[in-house]
């Protein structure tokens, strides 16, 4: 795995959210609270990485991620740039390399890296020059660093603790990266009742997600949660033969406000988004009043100031 850490222990990459510690995230999260504001104020702005350029590579779509590293960087007066990469243009890792070292020569000193391909994100931030970073905005099924970040502040600006709490990520959390950056984040957090839901086929493999407990029934895992994490179905890391019908999903999986009734009456519905309204979540829970699906979006900015400021040594 490759080294996140500088020789003094600062944060130089951030690829997964496996290797941090507990205090590691927690200064994250504490960072990137400081940089939210209600809607309908301005955000905050800072010369903080004035001269510092920011290049976004993204081989797999992305709306909210994008945009949300692009701004961050903005708003701490940092260049972005955005690079459309063709996943036909480019074979295995090789070509990226190519691209990241133009990107270099012209002064780019972070990487924001999302990729369909296991490693790319750490092949890169193996190669590029010392004072280069590395951020990861979704790493294959495997790891969403900043994901795992929103998501659990998110949790903390609603419940103030991690401890006790009972947190149900349901849906396909076999092909999930943010599955897995929760995961990552909240039993690093002292998260100890940490459940996955699923139907057996996007399940994942026994050695992952040994410290949650396992429900293969909606209702069960549901019962008691203080949070709700419901995941999109990953059709793009699965075969059409293993793709379930979207009627019968629902039937059994989708997030009705019935089945909502059985976590507790305050409990929070989260989704990482992009959402699939009638299929892994109703329409009236997605905008109902338990739903901060909304505060993960603005959040996301907020995490990914910190995380620039921290990479890049800033004052911010
Ligand atoms: C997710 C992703 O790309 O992993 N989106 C996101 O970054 N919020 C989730 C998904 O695609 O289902």
């Amino acid at each position: 795995m490759t080294e996140q850490l500088r020789p003094d222990g600062s944060l130089r990459h951030l690829l997964t959210l496996e290797t941090l510690t507990r205090s590691q995230i927690e200064r994250l999260l504490e960072r990137s609270q400081s940089f939210v504001r209600p809607l309908g104020e301005s955000p905050p702005r800072s010369a903080a990485l004035a001269g510092r350029t920011v290049a976004n590579l993204f081989t797999e779509p992305s709306t909210r991620t994008r945009v949300s590293f692009e701004l961050a960087a903005k708003r701490l007066g940092a260049t972005a740039v955005n690079l459309e990469v063709q996943l036909s243009s480019r074979v295995k890792g090789e070509s990226m390399l190519d691209t990241v070292y133009t990107l270099q020569s012209l002064h780019v000193d972070t990487f924001v890296i999302r990729d369909a391909q296991p490693g790319v994100p750490g092949l890169v931030a193996t190669h590029v020059a010392p004072h280069v970073s590395v951020l990861s905005a979704g790493e294959a099924h495997l790891s969403h660093p900043t994901q795992g970040l929103l998501d659990a502040l998110t949790v903390y600006q609603r419940k103030q603790r991690f401890a006790g709490l009972a947190i149900a990520i349901v849906g396909d959390i076999r092909h999930s990266r943010v599955a897995r950056s929760a995961w990552h984040a909240f039993s690093r957090l002292g998260v100890s009742d940490l459940r996955i839901a699923a139907p057996a086929a996007l399940m994942p493999d026994a050695e992952e997600f040994q410290d949650c407990s396992r429900h293969t029934q909606l209702a069960s895992a549901l019962r008691g949660a203080d949070v709700v994490m419901m995941l999109r179905i990953q059709r793009e890391r699965m075969g059409a033969a293993d793709l379930p019908e979207d009627e019968e999903y629902f039937a059994a999986w989708g997030l009705t406000a019935e089945r909502l009734a059985l976590a507790r009456r305050d409990a929070i519905v989260m989704h990482p988004q992009p959402m699939n309204r009638g299929i892994e979540i109703a329409s009236d829970v997605a905008d109902g009043p338990q739903s901060v699906i909304r505060d993960q979006v603005r959040n996301g900015v907020a995490v990914r100031m910190a995380v620039l400021a921290e990479v890049l040594g800033a004052h911010a």
